[in-house]
């Protein structure tokens, strides 16, 4: 059991606050790293080329220990739509196929796949509430009558409506049985409920960071799956390409993604 951890929050004694949910109370200690940082850029010729990436990559390996996946595998996104943009731009679903969501699902995990569909003529259906089932039994059921045209199962861990918790080592084994890809929303567990991304290898998951990681606002992490770490991100910023680090040679332009090791 983690001990009590008031003396790192600034919750007043009257104040019983349980929506981690809705967003969790920054620790104290933001404050002094915020305000370190502020003065920081009130110095610019304090800050060399590897404070670029010195920070990123560290709260890369902090993100790929909690999802207990390879730091490489871990991209920073501003939001769980821009997660869903990405894997939106990079998954070839076709026309006649199949994307699902649940029902009732938040928005960021339902909008991008809409227009997906629509883009690519396919259709987005929703796994209808489950009346007395649980989810995990009401997607096995809708997957095993819907099956061969779906292309992706876009889904959470832990509904945000209700907190519902979904199998996801069934619900990924069902996916692959039909050759669909899946994709997770994380937002709602990441961080309370232990997930190996490695085990689970779902093509692609996302998180907001604000909720059960006490992370600050716009700052998310996106999951990618080796499968698809060749693909196309959303735009093209300089600072991702290869040999970024090197200011000197930025106009040597590179075809090349900055690429991971392993690959
Ligand atoms: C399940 C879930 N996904 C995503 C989000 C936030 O989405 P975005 O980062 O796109 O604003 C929330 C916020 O409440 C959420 O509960």
């Amino acid at each position: 059991m983690l001990p009590c951890q008031r003396h790192r929050f600034q919750i007043p004694r009257d104040h019983c606050y349980l929506n981690a949910a809705y967003m969790t109370p920054a620790p104290t200690d933001f404050i002094a790293i915020g305000e370190q940082s502020l003065i920081e850029r009130t110095k610019p010729w304090s800050v060399s080329p590897a404070d670029f990436f010195k920070r990123s990559e560290r709260v890369r390996s902090l993100a790929a220990q909690v999802m207990e996946c390879a730091p490489t595998a871990v991209a920073i996104v501003p939001s769980v739509s821009y997660g869903v943009a990405t894997a939106a731009r990079n998954l070839p679903i076709q026309k006649g196929q199949m994307i699902i969501t649940l029902a009732q699902e938040f928005p960021s995990n339902y909008y991008g796949w809409d227009r997906l569909a629509k883009d690519r003529g396919a259709e987005l259906l929703m796994v209808p509430g489950p009346p007395e089932q649980d989810w995990t039994e009401a997607i096995l059921e809708f997957l095993h009558e819907h099956g061969p045209r779906t292309a992706l199962l876009a889904i959470p861990h832990v509904h945000w409506s209700t907190g519902a918790m979904l199998d996801l080592p069934r619900i990924r084994d069902a996916a692959r049985h039909h050759g669909a890809a899946l994709f997770l929303d994380l937002t709602q567990s990441l961080g309370a409920l232990p997930i190996s991304l490695s085990e689970i290898d779902p093509d692609f998951a996302v998180a907001a960071g604000y909720k059960w990681l006490f992370g600050p606002y716009s700052l998310g992490y996106l999951y990618v799956s080796p499968r698809w770490q060749r693909g196309i991100p959303l735009e093209e910023n300089w600072i991702v390409r290869a040999g970024a680090d090197d200011f000197s040679q930025l106009v040597a332009y590179q075809s090349d993604y900055q690429r991971c090791p392993a690959l």
